[in-house]
């Protein structure tokens, strides 16, 4: 069965460009409400104003916060509630690559997906009076391999998919009403790519750049519309949960199985 979406209300963090971005407008198109949830307040303000324009005021929010803010993120969440009177798609998208600040990389990366998901949880499990709903949550393809280049982030993207697995199982179990999917891109064209700067703690970085060139050459490099699929995907399709969709450029889309 598939998901409608009309009538549905979602958060996406990180929502003012890149994936998050493409991630809520595939929402909005298919008739969702979305609280778009950003530290970045200028293009935040900007996405929203083009938002409103194509799919009128009502239908986004924009609620500037750091995600890795205990109170921003909880505040953004009763927000979202409040204004759209429901919640029923979460993303827990934002994300950096900075190995250098590694302690903010763990704090973005893992423990604001950990806190994104249990505030989820909290607004859509059935027994506490909500719709029931889905989240997914953004790993990588370095959450189920290494990329030598960035250690702090593969552990970080590894822990989201192992996080939100066991969490899947749980909700199962528990008839939370809530499904848990994972979605694992490899490289996509955004600033996130960007902003990758020389690893301090490696040596010989010219040995792993050489390493990086090369898994982009096997793996490819996609665009954020290719990668907006696979997410409407994992939201729509009522019998995936704890599912981890891979999505690449040279091998298409697949679901990863574990042993
Ligand atoms: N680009 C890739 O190749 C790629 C591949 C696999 C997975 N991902 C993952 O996709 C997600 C989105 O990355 P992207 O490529 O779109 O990057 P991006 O840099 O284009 O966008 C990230 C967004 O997150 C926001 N953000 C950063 N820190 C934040 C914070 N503390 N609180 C709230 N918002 C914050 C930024 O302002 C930005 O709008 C990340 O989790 C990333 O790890 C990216």
């Amino acid at each position: 069965m598939a998901l409608t979406l009309s009538g549905k209300a979602a958060l996406v963090t990180g929502a003012a460009q890149g994936l998050g971005r493409g991630f809520a407008e595939i929402l909005l198109q298919h008739g969702a409400k979305v609280a778009l949830l950003d530290v970045n307040e200028t293009a935040g303000s900007e996405l929203k104003a083009r938002f409103d324009e194509q799919y009128g005021a009502d239908s986004t929010l924009f609620l500037p916060c750091d995600v890795s803010s205990e109170e921003q993120l909880t505040d953004a969440f009763a927000k979202t509630f409040e204004r759209f009177g429901r919640l029923d798609i979460v993303c827990n998208n934002a994300g950096i690559g900075n190995e250098n600040d590694w302690e903010k990389t763990v704090a973005i990366n893992l423990n604001a997906v950990i806190r994104g998901t249990y505030l989820a949880l909290q607004y859509m499990r059935k027994e506490n009076r909500g719709h029931g709903g889905v989240i997914v949550n953004v790993a990588s393809m370095a959450g189920l391999g290494p990329m030598l280049t960035n250690p702090v982030y593969t552990g970080t993207k590894h822990g989201v998919v192992g996080f939100s697995r066991a969490l899947a199982d749980a909700s199962q179990v528990c008839n939370y009403g809530v499904r848990i999917n994972i979605l694992c891109p490899g490289f996509v064209n955004t600033d996130l790519l960007q902003s990758l700067t020389p690893n301090v703690h490696l040596e010989d970085s010219d040995k792993l750049k050489e390493e990086y060139k090369n898994l982009i050459g096997v793996l490819g490099m996609m665009e954020v519309q290719e990668v907006a699929a696979g997410f409407l995907e994992l939201v729509r399709d009522e019998s995936r949960n704890g599912a981890v969709l891979k999505v690449n450029k040279r091998s298409g889309t697949s679901f990863h199985t574990f042993s």
